[in-house]
């Protein structure tokens, strides 16, 4: 299995403070996860490109996506505004493979993301050319929610068929959750409300890693 990886999501940071915020989880971080929606695919609206550009970290951003059918001068903007990975969704894309070509050519990290309904069989054909699958563990639009431990089984076949692919798990992600998402086969592992719900996000940090030991 690939390497864990932790991916705080700073939709339940204080954006406010966003830097001071990143600031706290910098050190134990693998990538930072920046969630975009665009209150069509999702019904909330968060940060958009500009914001992006603000922020100021050496962690590689993991940019989730959550926006129908985003155009390429769309895409281009995160890419500009430093993205390392951008993730879209089967669900919100005609023809998922052109953004994921589009991202490619422009020589960052692609993934493709299923929100809990979506089978594995509609991505399947993507596996070859993606970085990442970005398996959502509760629907996509709001922190806070109840990992849906129903959607393992999805995890555990994806692994069985790509035993080097990066697999995310996004939603409701604390220690007791990400160690029920490794035991199926999840490598990295999204949190907002377990981390940056905590005054001490190391430690919630820390505590989510010696769940996966
Ligand atoms: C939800 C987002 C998640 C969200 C997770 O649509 O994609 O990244 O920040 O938040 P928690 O960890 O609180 O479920
Ligand atoms: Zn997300």
């Amino acid at each position: 299995m690939p390497r864990i990886k932790i991916a705080p999501s700073i939709l339940s940071a204080d954006l406010s403070k966003v830097n001071q915020e990143i600031r706290d989880v910098e050190k134990y971080a693998d990538l930072i996860h920046v969630d975009i929606m665009d209150g069509i695919f999702v019904p909330p609206t968060t940060v958009d490109s500009d914001f992006v550009k603000t922020i100021k970290t050496k962690v590689p951003l993991d940019v989730h996506l959550m926006v129908h059918e985003p155009s390429d001068s769309y895409i281009k903007r995160f890419i500009e505004a430093g993205a390392y990975s951008i993730t879209i969704h089967e669900e919100a894309c005609k023809n998922p493979a052109k953004q994921i070509n589009f991202i490619k050519k422009n020589k960052i990290k692609t993934g493709i993301s299923i929100k809990p309904n979506t089978q594995l069989d509609k991505i399947k054909k993507y596996l070859d050319i993606v970085d990442m699958v970005l398996v959502m563990t509760v629907e996509p639009g709001w922190a806070g929610q109840k990992f849906m431990q129903s959607i393992m089984p999805k995890v555990m076949e994806l692994r069985k068929l790509k035993p080097k692919l990066d697999i995310e798990v996004d939603g409701g992600i604390n220690p007791v959750t990400a160690r029920i998402a490794y035991d199926e086969g999840a490598n990295v592992f999204v949190a907002g409300t377990s981390i940056f719900g905590k005054k001490d996000r190391a430690a919630a940090i820390k505590e989510i890693l010696s769940a996966l030991k």
